[in-house]
């Protein structure tokens, strides 16, 4: 069975799939990859090669030699059209925002892993690409923040006086709002943070940050799956207002509140920015689903009021040689699930496997991707 490997093609992606050093754990796979599809992650041709990988000279030969390709970026619609008909494709797949992908991925009779449908349960841990991505952004968001706002982080104590810390507040206490809150603390700054959901309050506590609680009714804030529920207007309104005042209080703010399928909730007003001291920093990491704040303008820095806000997309692709480390092992975890004498066996009981399956042999298995197809035949 041969596995390919290809260049990604959306712009600034810099991320491969498979890194050399998981070549070898996937014994029975022959593994071909597209010439320097690892060079902007900083993994040369050589070192796959020196692993027992080849080579292919573009997508398109690629493409058409592989049973199975790993990818990071869903595909264009064109890059579907290469895959070879009966293959499998294990990739970010985001199929309800690239219906006219999955149209071509079902013509080409594919089987399709949508990585950021693995399901939050301990044994996919390891295969969680979603979490892995979301740590390196949470970590650099405060980077950026530390970056640009014109003050130190930690308190210092110095003969010409006393500077106090900054304070930052995190919205959003999720994998990436935990990382930020453990990166802003390691940097010294006092950090408060606030999730709609009450069950993280613990592990905001347990990372040295003063969880806020606001006086809003958080019913039903959580789903089954752990992830956050949409909420009524009235209450966002609501949330808007007493969100405004902890992020005046705060130099910087970090936004990372995301509702699964929707459009990311709205939490900081134009109002609140107008309110914050001139310098401060918000840097919102929900830019890519519209953003949390109000006058976020996804991938730019703006400086709204005096407040710089940045909406970057793709931090994970800025720490391009870990972000590819990381992925590839979720990929191999995920694949040596499934890897039975260099086959791919599917048990369909299990969730791991039923969950991420988007489409199997060009059937869609994936219930909000079908309805979205026959929505769009209608
Ligand atoms: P996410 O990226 O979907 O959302 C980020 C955070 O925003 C979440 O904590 C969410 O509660 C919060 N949020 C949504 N709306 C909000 C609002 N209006 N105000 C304030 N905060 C709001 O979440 P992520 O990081 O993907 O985690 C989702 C769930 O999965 C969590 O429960 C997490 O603990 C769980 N998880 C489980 C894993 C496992 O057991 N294998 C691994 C990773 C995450």
């Amino acid at each position: 069975m041969i596995a390919g490997i290809p260049r990604e093609t959306t712009p600034g992606e810099k991320r491969v799939s498979l890194v050399p050093e998981n070549i070898s754990k996937l014994g029975g796979l022959q593994i071909t990859m597209e010439r320097g599809a690892g060079d902007a992650a900083g993994y040369p041709d050589s070192a796959y090669v020196e692993k027992g990988a080849r080579i292919a000279d573009d997508a398109r030969s690629l493409y058409g030699g592989a049973d199975l390709v790993l990818k990071v970026m869903p595909p264009t619609p064109s890059e579907a059209g290469l895959l070879k008909e009966g293959s499998t494709l294990i990739s970010f797949l985001y199929p309800l925002a690239n219906i006219e992908t999955v149209q071509k991925l079902t013509a080409r009779r594919t089987t399709v892993f949508a990585m950021e449908l693995m399901p939050r349960i301990s044994r996919a841990q390891s295969m969680d690409a979603l979490s892995s991505q979301a740590t390196l952004a949470g970590y650099k968001a405060v980077l950026i923040a530390a970056d640009t706002l014109p003050r130190l982080f930690p308190l210092l104590m110095t003969a010409a006086g006393t500077i106090p810390a900054a304070k930052v507040f995190v919205v959003g206490a999720g994998v990436a709002g935990l990382q930020a809150i453990a990166t802003a603390r390691r940097l010294g700054a006092i950090v408060e943070a606030y999730d709609v959901r009450p069950a993280v309050k613990e592990q905001v506590a347990s990372l040295g940050a003063r969880f806020v609680e606001l006086p809003v009714e958080t019913k039903e804030a959580q789903d089954a799956g752990g992830y956050a529920k949409a909420q009524s207007e009235e209450f966002y309104m609501k949330q808007q207002k007493l969100l405004a005042e902890r992020a005046q209080a705060s130099d910087v703010v970090i936004t990372t509140a995301l509702v699964p399928g929707q459009r990311a909730p709205q939490l900081i007003s134009g109002e609140a920015i107008r309110g914050m001291r001139p310098g401060s920093v918000v840097v919102d990491l929900a830019a890519e689903q519209g953003g949390n704040c109000a006058l976020t303008e996804p991938g730019k820095t703006v400086v709204k009021h005096g407040v710089t806000i940045h909406g970057p997309l793709n931090l994970p692709s800025t720490m391009a040689p870990q972000a590819s480390q990381l992925y590839s092992r979720n990929i191999t975890s995920f694949l040596l699930t499934m890897l039975k004498n260099g086959s791919l066996t599917l048990d369909l009981k299990d969730e791991l496997i039923r969950g991420p399956l988007v489409i199997q042999g060009g059937e869609v298995m994936h219930p909000p991707t079908k309805l979205a197809l026959e929505q769009g035949r209608r």
